[in-house]
């Protein structure tokens, strides 16, 4: 957190470019990044590249590579749940996203493709889309949410999620100990 290319507007990866041999080694280089950093994602500014490119796993399953995404929701639904954040070391903190989104975007191959996302896959993917528009989850967390891990290891999170959200609260707690 800090550096001004965390907070740039990325830009938008040319089609062109994307089956280059340096643009695949870029996305070799920034897989490779996630996995040294144990993350369920990561973004390229995070690297300090400022372009349109994002890669996440979920739970543990192969990753899969987003370019120039774009994320639309397909519910009116919301749930707050716990994230962490590689560019933001040792916190976590509470932020509220869509339940249920719609991702377009171009593969690895630089094909276009489409997928719907839901609970905890979608979080991710809002996280990370969030880090190419200079947006980290700190802007977006709850007022009095943070906590520093080892706290919130031992504590829990500081403000209880509410009554109801169990299903979420069970995939949070699964995601809480990854930085995205
Ligand atoms: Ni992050």
């Amino acid at each position: 957190m800090g550096n001004p290319l965390l907070r740039a507007v990325a830009k938008t990866v040319p089609a062109e470019v994307i089956r280059s041999r340096s643009f695949q080694q870029f996305c070799d280089d920034l897989l490779e990044s996630m996995f040294e950093h144990d993350g369920s994602g990561l973004a390229a500014p995070q690297v300090f590249e400022s372009v349109r490119v994002v890669v996440f796993s979920f739970e543990g399953g192969d990753p899969i590579f987003l370019i120039n995404p774009v994320v639309t929701p397909i519910s009116d639904e919301t749930r707050e749940g716990y994230e962490g954040c590689l560019s933001v070391p040792g916190l976590r903190g509470k932020v509220t996203r869509w339940l249920d989104i719609r991702v377009d975007g171009l593969n690895r191959e630089g094909k276009p493709f489409a997928f719907e996302a839901h609970g905890w896959p979608a979080r991710i993917v809002q996280h990370e889309v969030d880090h190419l528009d200079g947006v980290l989850y700190v802007d977006k967390a709850a007022p009095g949410s943070l906590a520093f891990l080892p706290e919130y290891r031992r504590f829990g999170p500081p403000i209880p999620l509410p009554k109801g959200h169990d299903e979420d609260e069970e995939s949070d707690e699964e995601g809480a100990d990854d930085e995205e």
